[in-house]
């Protein structure tokens, strides 16, 4: 029909630039139309805004945290694509890759930084003394150096704690176990957030008239060997919020089943691949509102130095049926009732 092969570009160029423009019109209409003005305010500006998000280790506790923190974010108007690109970096537990990638994040403009558990936000705040940092899941950011006072940051930190309720996971223990006499407890000598919550486990325990051994491993590959020692000695095992273990799960649970030795876990995640039971916390909550955190500081609603860090009150009941029924232990209804039971192991 037309010979002019120009012509044709310009009618197939302002062909598609018509629809482009329609489609893109389309969009604007959906959000300006979205009822929360908090959301509309930000895209108004059409600033993208740049988070630095750096992770420690992939195991299935710091994955969800992760997973929440992108909801926080985004149930408070930052959207991945839109108005927000979130710059990520995972360190494999590796400490000198989590210091080269958090230099890389502030390189590529993080605005705000956010550290998924201690060594990933230790890192962080090795980098920098002026960009926020938002903690995710660091259950002792006092003792772990990050911060002076829970209530009253200071600086340019703050964030969320995960730490448990150790006195209820060992009642637990011994409402599960009621003749149990000894706990081993398993973790890694190089982790901060765990010599808290070990020398807190360590004086609960006593108090509840039970022993207890300390079983430390240096690193992964040694866990499997201190399992095989651990087995023959104590009745139970109790695993803090410890990443080096938490990573190694699989095998933890392959060695304590060998000997059917008991686990009680800090977290769901770690009843969900093999332990007996534990009170813990729900891990996406901990990035949700560490997610939330980082979206008020981004939006200028409030500023590290003055934000308490957030701690929970409240754990969940977490059962593994199919691990008790294997151990031969009897889950009283009472316990039932409450809990939620996941399967798996
Ligand atoms: N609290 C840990 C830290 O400070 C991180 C963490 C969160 C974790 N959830 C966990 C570790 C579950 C083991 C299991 O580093």
């Amino acid at each position: 029909m037309f010979k002019n092969k120009g012509f044709m570009i310009t009618v197939g160029v302002l062909f598609i630039a018509l629809i482009a423009g329609f489609l893109t019109q389309g969009g604007n209409k959906g959000q300006t139309t979205t009822p929360k003005s908090d959301t509309s305010a930000v895209e108004q500006e059409k600033k993208v805004y740049k988070v630095g998000l750096l992770q420690f280790v992939s195991h299935p506790a710091l994955d969800q945290i992760t997973e929440g923190v992108k909801a926080g974010l985004k149930e408070n108007g930052f959207i991945e694509g839109e108005n927000l690109e979130i710059i990520f970096q995972n360190g494999q537990a590796d400490q000198s890759k989590l210091n080269t990638m958090s230099q890389q994040l502030i390189n590529e403009g993080s605005e705000i930084l956010i550290g998924i558990a201690t060594p990933a936000a230790q890192a962080l705040a090795n980098q920098t003394k002026k960009l926020p940092i938002i903690l995710g899941a660091v259950t002792d950011p006092v003792g772990s150096g990050l911060i002076s006072d829970m209530e009253n940051p200071g600086g340019n930190i703050t964030g969320v704690s995960d730490k448990a309720p150790v006195l209820e996971q060992l009642k637990l223990a011994q409402t599960l176990m009621p003749d149990a006499k000894k706990m081993g407890i398993l973790f890694s000598s190089s982790e901060d957030n765990s010599k808290y919550q070990v020398a807190e486990a360590v004086a609960t325990a006593k108090e509840l008239g039970l022993t207890v051994e300390e079983f430390s491993v240096p690193s992964t590959n040694e866990v499997s060997q201190v399992v095989q020692v651990m087995a023959k000695k104590v009745d139970f095992m109790y695993i803090p919020l410890d990443n080096t273990i938490a990573n190694a799960m699989p095998a933890v649970v392959n060695e304590a089943n060998k000997l059917r030795l008991p686990i009680i876990t800090s977290a769901d995640t770690m009843v969900a691949e093999g332990g007996l039971a534990t009170i813990g916390i729900n891990q996406f909550a901990i990035g949700l509102e560490a997610g939330k955190m980082a979206a008020s500081v981004l939006k200028g609603e409030s500023e590290t130095a003055t934000t308490p860090v957030y701690t929970f009150t409240k754990g969940d009941l977490i059962l593994n049926e199919k691990q008790a029924k294997f151990l031969n232990i009897e889950i009283p209804e009472k316990l039932k009732e409450t809990a939620i039971m996941v399967g798996g192991e």
